[in-house]
């Protein structure tokens, strides 16, 4: 049996990403800094609109649940409490010949892949980024640029519980960016050293944690399910006892068919009440709960998702090549919620009466949805760049807008045209995004 692929390529989406504006190497002009990469005009709508689902799903949907935005420099004593000052690190050896460094629990081989030279036996290096704060580096103190969102959560469990009311079970959602100092080799955006995360603490009784665990498994499979990912491109993969992170009780990833292979995409962790009484040593507060009847340490749940790792997962999945009229047709069959564009409008001609019509549209649409107007080149090459990007609709405004006050409006998916009064756009529009079908506009 020949090992199950995904269609696309690698190479296809950073291809897509740099040639349309989604992603570029960071600093390129200075040769880049390595696994650092900048978010272009469509990059930063795509990201943002991840962002939004996942925060509508998880906090704005759900009575249970709750935001915060911690900043990333934490007090030092939060990365002693927390284990990662002693533990969180990667065994790496280096080339006596090139200098390169290496993951050593990822090399193939007992030479480096590079050079062929000889390797240094494996020394741990942790990957936390370390700064100061204070105006004179010797005598201010060292921080860390945070390597995950979570102990922020934990050690304000105190006052959201305090400010909110909220009673367990309940959680607290963040997203922001997280820094691990990690040695890579390609794979695009798949491990950065700057990267975002979407994380969830979720709070239960000690004993009611083994089945909120698999409610939140359901949970999250279900958001990327929502999202329109093949369900054949994801599964659940279980830890192995010895590969569990030092606070994790139990954790199973989520795990996309990358084009390089089944690779995490999502950790979701029982971390039991080890954050909680570690900040509750390690700071002399009392972080325990009364729930009216009895004081314990919550347990805690945390699905766990990047931001990066997304953004790949639903470009790879929604990447569609197909040939039309003997040309190769690129498209995105992103999920309407995921655009960075709903609409683009697109006057036939740059002829001042259509762009007139076109620009008014615009301004309308504009105030609802995200649109792009583009006045460049031939219709039929509008149409292909914007299915590229995985526009929804192109509405094109045409010499007859001006006698009939209507527009042709064309469904990315089917490449369906269907001509509608101006004025009714907006309902229109509407409609569709709310589930009817194409052919009912007329
Ligand atoms: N708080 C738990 C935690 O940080 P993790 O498995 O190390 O757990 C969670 O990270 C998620 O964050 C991963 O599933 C992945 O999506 C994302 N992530 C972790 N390291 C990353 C990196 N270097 N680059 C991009 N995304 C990363």
């Amino acid at each position: 049996m020949t090992e199950q692929q995904n269609p696309t390529t690698m190479e296809q989406i950073i291809s897509l990403c740099r040639r349309r504006g989604f992603i570029f190497q960071s600093s390129e002009i200075y040769g880049g800094l390595g696994s650092c990469w900048d978010y272009g005009p469509l990059g930063i709508e795509f990201k943002n609109n991840i962002k939004k689902a996942w925060w509508k799903a998880n906090v704005q949907m759900r009575g249970d649940m709750v935001g915060i935005d911690c900043s990333i420099l934490m007090h030092p004593q939060v990365w002693i409490s927390s284990g990662h000052v002693a533990g969180f690190s990667d065994p790496l050896v280096d080339c006596k010949q090139c200098k390169q460094r290496f993951r050593h629990d990822t090399l193939q081989t007992a030479v480096c892949p590079d050079c062929g030279g000889e390797l240094t036996e494996p020394r741990q290096f942790n990957l936390m980024f370390k700064t100061h704060v204070g105006a004179v580096e010797e005598s201010a103190s060292v921080v860390y640029l945070r390597p995950e969102t979570a102990q922020g959560i934990f050690v304000n469990f105190d006052n959201v519980v305090n400010s909110t009311r909220k009673k367990v079970p309940f959680g607290i959602a963040q997203i922001g960016k997280s820094f691990r100092n990690e040695i890579t080799r390609g794979d695009f955006i798949f491990r950065c050293r700057e990267f975002e995360q979407m994380e969830i603490e979720f709070f239960v009784k000690p004993g009611a944690d083994e089945e909120w665990h698999e409610k939140w498994l359901q949970k999250r499979m279900n958001f990327y399910l929502d999202l329109g990912v093949n369900p054949a491109h994801l599964h659940f993969r279980e830890h192995e006892k010895a590969e569990l992170a030092h606070y994790a009780k139990r954790c199973v990833d989520i795990e996309y068919l990358f084009p390089m292979g089944w690779r995490e995409l999502e950790g979701i962790a029982n971390r039991a009440d080890f954050d909680l009484t570690q900040h509750a040593q390690g700071s002399s507060k009392d972080l325990s709960y009364f729930d009216g009847q009895e004081r314990f340490t919550p347990y805690v749940i945390e699905p766990s998702a990047g931001v990066e790792r997304s953004f790949l997962t639903f470009m790879i999945d929604a990447y569609r090549e197909e040939e039309v009229n003997g040309e190769v047709r690129t498209w995105l069959k992103l999920h309407p919620d995921l655009v960075p564009y709903k609409i683009a409008v697109l006057p036939l001609s740059k002829k001042e009466e259509l762009n007139t019509v076109a620009q008014d549209i615009f301004k309308r649409l504009s105030k609802h949805w995200a649109c792009e107007y583009d006045e460049t080149q031939s219709i039929g090459r509008r149409y292909r760049r914007q299915d590229e990007i995985g526009t929804l609709y192109c509405i094109t405004v045409d010499f007859d807008s001006l006698q009939d006050n209507a527009v042709t409006i064309r469904y990315r998916d089917t490449m369906q045209q269907i001509r509608i009064p101006i004025d009714k756009l907006e309902n229109v529009i509407l409609n569709k995004l709310n589930g009817e079908v194409f052919s009912t506009f007329e």
